[in-house]
């Protein structure tokens, strides 16, 4: 009977639900410039609000993906950021490249998006919304959707220091990692030296040099009266962060930044028949399960970094299930391999030992809540950051490519199958991200509603976000209350 109950609170099943809302809202999504993944973190909120009765409108760069009632999904078609055209592991040689990229393409699409006759009529009737919700990275662009409106945003990549100091929460780069780029924590003197320097270093760079000025330009001929985006942006009520502290690590957070991580996250269900009798029939040995994700396709893969790990899977006594999206000579028999896999259906079946992954954050999410040892080999972006969190938590262990050999791979996969810690490991962290008091995706829901129902919930919001700082830029307080102030001290 404790078990049962145990079982149910781990499957989420005992969470409380939330009072019924007092109205059906109106809420806007914009998310015009968003890779696969940033898209997959607004599903689950889009979802869980429309299942409340609330009729969501979506402005995307993507195909419709809900089939829901409640929810319409625009795509401008504009074909200018398009992430299936990159190739991931170009980006690794010239990581400078990907900055160019939005250099070039956000500037673009700032003058075509407002053209296009979907998107006016859609920002010709914003106020008809009761909140506008917008992914905070890349999409300065629809900002001015936000202005005289509520306004929150979803932290798709999870904390970015530049972002959490537009409210005020100046992070201490001491301890708190860049988004981009990352060192074990503690970190040594030099390393918080470098850190500090790229705290600033990304925040002035997108903010004031290379990106946003060509962004505002194309905005402010569209529309002259407008105040600058940068101060838009400081409007926002509330952020919703795609992490959770155990997983990503522990951070001083404001009210007004919550938690939501892993929400995608759910019980495995059954697999096909044909997976499922692979997987089982891996007998004790169990299987390897290797994805590099929705953005990097496994044939992006580079030939030497393919060729070792076909060689390497011939050494393992596992199976191994590849996602992979072209057919491939020389494999051996123990591999499978496919072009789509319900991920999180194989992460959760008890015979999937392993799970080889570029660390994305949704997957990384993934392998921690349904406890799957991991082998991280990093691309580029966020995705070393998540290695160094998987590697430090002791789920798994990661590599780099560059340093790749068929041993390397070999030796860190018998480690991972054979070492009982990781998977006690893999436990632990598990029954640590399950145990909420409500579901992420209800707590995304609540805090939504929240903001709605506050109109903006001025009282979220913290005296600091009205200072100037190098991090959020520069600021003119709108009114002093008191010119003297008030003294208890005579
Ligand atoms: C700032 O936010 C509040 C509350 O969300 C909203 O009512 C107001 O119009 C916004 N101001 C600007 C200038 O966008």
């Amino acid at each position: 009977m404790k078990w049962a109950v145990l079982t149910l609170a781990l499957m989420g099943v005992a969470w409380a639900e939330l009072a019924p809302p007092e109205r059906s809202y109106k809420i806007l999504m914009l998310l015009p410039v968003s890779s696969k993944s940033h898209r997959n973190v607004f599903l689950p909120v889009a979802e869980g609000l429309a299942d409340r009765g609330h009729k969501i409108v979506i402005l995307a760069n993507h195909p419709p993906a809900l089939n829901h009632p409640n929810v319409e999904e625009i795509d401008h078609d504009l074909p200018d950021f398009k992430t299936e055209a990159m190739d991931l592991f170009a980006t690794r040689a010239d990581p400078a490249g990907v900055f160019r990229m939005f250099q070039n393409v956000l500037p673009i699409i700032a003058r075509k998006l407002y053209k296009v006759p979907k998107v006016k009529e859609l920002y010709d009737r914003r106020k008809e919304f009761d909140i506008v919700v917008i992914d905070h990275m890349f999409n300065e662009v629809v900002y001015p959707f936000a202005y005289e409106m509520p306004f929150m945003t979803i932290a798709t990549p999870g904390m970015d220091a530049r972002q959490s100091a537009v409210f005020g929460n100046v992070l201490n780069p001491a301890y708190a990692p860049s988004l981009m780029k990352t060192f074990p924590l503690p970190m040594s003197m030099m390393q918080r030296f470098l850190n500090t320097i790229e705290h600033i270093k990304s925040a002035v760079n997108w903010r004031y040099l290379d990106v946003l000025p060509s962004v505002q330009k194309e905005i402010s001929s569209q529309f002259p009266d407008l105040p600058p985006l940068l101060d838009i942006e400081r409007n926002q009520s509330l952020t919703l962060l795609n992490s959770h502290f155990t997983v990503t690590g522990v951070l001083p957070l404001l009210p007004s930044q919550v938690e939501v991580g892993a929400m995608h996250c759910r019980p495995g269900k059954p697999l096909p028949e044909d997976l499922e009798s692979w997987i089982s029939g891996a007998g004790s040995e169990g299987v390897v399960y290797f994805s590099l994700g929705s953005v990097a396709q496994g044939q992006s893969m580079p030939t030497k970094y393919r060729d070792m790990f076909v060689e390497a899977f011939k050494q393992l006594k596992q199976r191994v299930i590849w996602k992979y999206e072209v057919a491939l000579e020389g494999v051996s028999d123990n591999v499978l391999m496919r072009k789509w896999l319900p991920q999180q259906d194989i992460l959760a079946h008890p015979n999937v030992r392993v799970f080889i992954t570029h660390g994305g954050l949704l997957s990384t999410q993934e392998s921690f809540y349904h406890s799957t040892p991991v082998l991280a080999v990093p691309i580029f972006g966020d995705q070393p950051k998540n290695g160094i969190n998987i590697q430090a938590s002791g789920l798994g262990l990661m590599l780099v490519w560059e340093e790749l050999t068929v041993e390397l791979i070999v030796n860190s996969l018998q480690e991972l199958l054979n070492n009982p810690k990781y998977r006690t490991t893999a436990e632990e962290v598990r029954s640590a991200l399950r145990d909420q008091p409500e579901s992420p995706k209800d707590r995304a829901v609540f805090w939504t509603e929240y903001v709605i129902r506050h109109k903006g919930a001025p009282r979220l919001r913290s005296p600091a976000a009205t200072l100037s700082r190098l991090l959020a830029g520069p600021r003119v307080p709108e009114r002093r209350q008191e010119e003297e102030g008030v003294s208890f001290l005579g």
